[in-house]
C-alpha cells in the first residue's frame, strides 16, 4: 500500500515503520507525503486506538530529511519543504486526538529528532542517537525543532545542542528528558506497545482532552487553565465517564467506548 513505510494494524496499534534503510531512513518527499496519508489514517479509521512511529533496521530511525533534495530549493522552496512537512506530518502527528508515540531505534538526527519530538512522547533503544546536526549544513531545524527541543529540555540544552551538531546518546536523552524510557533494540517496539496496550484500556475521550491541553501548555496558549476547566466539565457528558464512574463504584473494570 506505501512504497516507503510500512504499516501493520494489531489490538488497535498501529505501527508505522519509515523504511529506507539504505538511506537511513530519511525523510524525502515520498516519506512526507506517505507519512502525511498514515497519520490521516491514525485520524480516520476507528480500528486505530493509538500508533507508534518506528524506523526500519538496527542503526536509524531517521537520519533526517533527504540532503540530496535540497540543493535545488531557494528560499521560497525552502520554507516550502518546511511548511509542507508540518501540515502533513508534524503538526498533525501532535495534534492528533489519538495517541501517537515514537520508538527510536537508532539515529534520530535533524528532521528524525523533530518526528519523533512531534509525537506526544518518546521511547528508545540503547543504541539511540539524537541530535540536531543542521548547523554544519548551514541550516537550522526547519520541522519544528527549535521550538520543540526547547520546550522538552530547555534553552540552555537547546542551544548547545543545535549550535554545536553534538549527538547525545540514549541514556543522557532520557535524563535531558527527551525520551521516556530506554529499552535494550530487541524489546523497543514490545515495550512501546505495552505502554500503549496500557493507555488503550483508559477512556479516548479523556486522552484526547489531554492531548489537546498539554499540547496548549507547551504553546503558552494564555487560555490553558480555563481550557482545562471547560475540557474537565466536557468529561462529564461523555459515555466514558459514566462508564468509569459507574465501574469504580461497582468493582469492576470499565469497558470505555470514546464516546
Ligand atoms: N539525507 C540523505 N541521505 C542520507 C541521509 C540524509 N539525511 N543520512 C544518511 N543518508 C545516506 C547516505 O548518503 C548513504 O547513502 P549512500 O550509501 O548512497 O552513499 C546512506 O544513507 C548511509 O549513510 P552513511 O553516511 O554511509 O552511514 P554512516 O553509518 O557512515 O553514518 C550518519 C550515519 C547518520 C551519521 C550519517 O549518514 C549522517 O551524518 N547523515 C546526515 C545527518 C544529517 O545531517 N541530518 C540532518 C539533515 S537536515
Amino acid at each position: 500500500m506505501y512504497n516507503t513505510l510500512q504499516t501493520q494494524l494489531e489490538n488497535g496499534i498501529f505501527t508505522i515503520i519509515i523504511n529506507r534503510p539504505d538511506k537511513m531512513n530519511a525523510l524525502n518527499k515520498d516519506v512526507i507525503v506517505e507519512l502525511g496519508q498514515a497519520i490521516e489514517e491514525v485520524y480516520t479509521n476507528s480500528e486505530i486506538k493509538t500508533a507508534v512511529i518506528t524506523g526500519m533496521g538496527e542503526k536509524a530511525f531517521v537520519a533526517g530529511a533527504d540532503i540530496s533534495e535540497f540543493s535545488s530549493l531557494d528560499k521560497v522552496g525552502g520554507s516550502g519543504l518546511a511548511q509542507k512537512g508540518a501540515d502533513l506530518v508534524f503538526n498533525k502527528i501532535e495534534n492528533s486526538p489519538k495517541p501517537i508515540i515514537a520508538a527510536i531505534n537508532g539515529f534520530a538526527l535533524g528532521g528524525g529528532c523533530e518526528l519523533a519530538m512531534a509525537c506526544h512522547f518518546r521511547v528508545a533503544s540503547e543504541n539511540a542517537k539524537f541530535g540536531q546536526p543542521e548547523v554544519n549544513l548551514g541550516l537550522i531545524p526547519g520541522y519544528g525543532g527549535t521550538q520543540r527541543l526547547t520546550q522538552l529540555i530547555g534553552k540552555g540544552k537547546a542551544m548547545e545542542l543545535m549550535m554545536t551538531g553534538d549527538m547525545i546518546g540514549a541514556e543522557e536523552a532520557k535524563s535531558l528528558g527527551l525520551v521516556n524510557h530506554v529499552f535494550v533494540l530487541a524489546e523497543l517496539l514490545p515495550k512501546a506497545k505495552e505502554i500503549l496496550q496500557k493507555i488503550q484500556t483508559k477512556a479516548p475521550v479523556a486522552v484526547s482532552h489531554i492531548i489537546a491541553l498539554v499540547n496548549g501548555a507547551t504553546k503558552c496558549v494564555p487560555t490553558g487553565f480555563d481550557d482545562e476547566v471547560e475540557r474537565f466539565g466536557a468529561c462529564f457528558e461523555s459515555e466514558d465517564m459514566k462508564e468509569g464512574t459507574t465501574a469504580f463504584l461497582e468493582k469492576r473494570k470499565p469497558a470505555f467506548k470514546g464516546k
